[in-house]
């Protein structure tokens, strides 16, 4: 006898429907996968076989022996094991284990419990995911988030999941979140033993565990002014900063206080970043989701494959991880060169497309880059008050680690000099990461009204279109800027990295119009180092 059950695929940020089609019949004894499955999806059969056995049914009953279970379409790479629960309870179906005619007589109509006669329906209606244990229990599953959004898109009413993920489907309004403990509890509930009530998510999406604790704070960190006010602008508007200082000198301390000063997410972007740790396997139980921007700090020795993405089972990379916030790379010259250079195209376009053996995928990317270094390999190359004791020839290879296409995509060039030791002692409190925040809100409010219709949400992912729009400038800040692009040699890009600066320094005082200063401000942040490092 033939059963199907929907389950779904995720691929890139998208998911989409698998008929789950299971076939038992007599004959040689076997039990096939087929329509593309990968080695987790093909182990399948192993636990399947254990979790009914172990649950109480019997496998393959009235001398059936043959199962042939068939994941359509199948020209889509299936990958996993959220098709455990699907192929079971195909297999329950087909084998008359669960027959159509379970379910309990009823007089009234009890909420949380299934009419026999709608059983079928259920069935029909649904979309089923979860990894099973041996003993029949379900496991926690990556990429429900997706898979919930696609149940609401295609109107298929329920979604039948482990309990530990029922939160996080619960993200999407209009559908009813089924929370299974096992594939028994399953069972029980179509033969009418136990209620199964739709999970209900209790807080808005902004709500759920936001806290508003913060490591580093900007208030503690003595001096830095100037640093500060451009990593203020950068999280006002995205843009990309590089830092380059002697040891010690607060690079990273000053990194590491940025998510303090970052905007709150909006819906939208919740949902994009809770996608993308729902996919990734991220999401823990007690982070349903993804409120607090990212902010993601790999180590300079993470590969290729770790940075933007992919590999054998397609998982994405620490540029997608980072979407919404902050990737920050400490150490910069010790990166490896190419994996500096995959980052060219996720810095550029806010996406990254991972080439597999069917197609590609693509994962968004849109992250603010922080990256930090220092001057020359001893690191106090160019410090007033300490000698560097490295050779020409030293300093220039380090430098070359850092491609001219890579820096021409930062839009902030600092360099950070050490605080001047009364500075330090000092007990004054600088300004707080809160009254910071407040300004960058500001600015990002003035943003989301001027970008309300369009898919830009910020002044960095501005094409050329809408620089042309927003960015217009007077005849005097024109004859600046000209001038600032021949005398410093800037390339088209940098051009137009200077207008969307500027205009996110002009949206942080309210301003309509970007003035010279505006522009002025902008440009040094682009010159300064250019000239006396690299
Ligand atoms: N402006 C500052 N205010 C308060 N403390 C500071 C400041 N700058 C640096 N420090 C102190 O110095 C420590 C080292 O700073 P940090 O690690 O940021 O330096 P760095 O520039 O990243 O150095 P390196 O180049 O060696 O990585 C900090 O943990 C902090 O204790
Ligand atoms: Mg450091």
């Amino acid at each position: 006898m033939l059963s199907k059950v929907l389950s779904a695929v995720n691929e890139g940020l998208d998911s989409h429907l698998v008929e789950v089609e299971i076939d038992v019949s007599g004959g040689l004894p076997a039990f096939e996968i087929v329509g593309l499955p990968d080695k987790a999806v093909s182990e399948a059969k192993e636990r399947v076989r254990s979790a009914i056995i172990n649950s109480g049914f019997k496998f393959l009953p009235n001398n059936k022996k043959r199962v042939v279970v068939n994941l359509a379409p199948a020209d889509v790479k299936k990958e996993g094991s959220i098709y455990d629960l699907p192929i079971a309870l195909g297999t329950l179906l087909s084998s008359k284990e669960i027959s159509a005619q379970v379910g309990p007589e009823q007089e009234e109509k009890d909420e949380g419990m299934p009419e026999k006669k709608d059983i079928q329906k259920i069935i029909r209606e649904s979309l089923f995911v979860g990894e099973l244990s041996l003993n029949g229990e379900l496991r926690y599953a990556k990429g429900i988030l997706p898979m919930a959004l696609l149940a609401k898109k295609l109107k298929i009413k329920n979604v039948f999941l482990p309990k530990i993920n029922a939160q996080e489907a619960c993200l999407v309004k209009g559908i009813n979140v089924y929370p299974l403990e096992s594939l028994s509890h399953l069972y029980q509930y179509f033969l009418g033993q136990t209620k199964i009530l739709p999970s209900k998510s209790s807080k808005g999406l902004r709500k759920i565990g936001l806290s508003q604790e913060y490591e580093y704070d900007f208030g503690y960190i003595k001096g830095q002014g100037f640093i500060k006010r451009a990593l203020e602008i950068a999280s006002a508007g995205g843009h990309n900063v590089l830092m380059i200082g002697s040891p010690g000198s607060g690079k990273t301390l000053l990194a590491r206080a940025m998510p303090s000063i970052l905007p709150q997410m909006n819906e939208r972007e919740i949902l994009e970043t809770t996608k993308i740790y729902s996919i990734a396997g991220l999401l823990k139980e007690s982070e349903v989701v993804k409120n607090q921007r990212p902010f993601r700090s790999p180590h300079s020795t993470t590969s290729n494959v770790a940075m933007v993405g992919g590999g054998q089972i397609p998982r994405p990379g620490e540029v997608s991880l980072a979407h919404r916030g902050v990737l920050f790379l400490d150490e910069l010259a010790h990166f490896g060169r190419a994996t500096l250079e995959s980052l060219r195209q996720p810095l550029e376009d806010g996406r990254i497309s991972v080439a597999r053996a069917r197609g590609s995928i693509t994962y968004p990317s849109k992250f603010i880059l922080i990256a930090s270094m220092n001057p020359c390999p001893c690191g106090y190359y160019g410090d007033p008050d300490k000698e560097c004791k490295c050779s020409a020839g030293e300093v220039m290879r380090y430098r070359r680690k850092i491609s001219g296409p890579f820096l021409d995509r930062i839009d902030i060039h600092l360099n950070v000099p050490r605080v001047k030791i009364d500075k330090l002692m000092s007990e004054k409190v600088a300004e707080s990461s809160s009254d910071i925040r407040k300004r960058v809100e500001l600015a990002r409010k003035t943003q989301d009204k001027r970008f309300k219709d369009s898919k830009v949400m910020i002044n960095a992912e501005m094409g050329i279109q809408q620089i042309k729009k927003y960015c217009q400038l007077d005849n005097q800040a024109e004859e600046l800027l000209k001038n600032a692009l021949e005398k410093f040699v800037l390339s088209a890009r940098a051009y137009h990295r200077i207008l969307k600066v500027a205009r996110t320094i002009a949206d942080l005082v309210g301003a309509d119009n970007i003035t010279t200063e505006h522009l002025a401000e902008s440009i040094q942040y682009r010159t300064k180092i250019d000239e006396n490092v690299f």
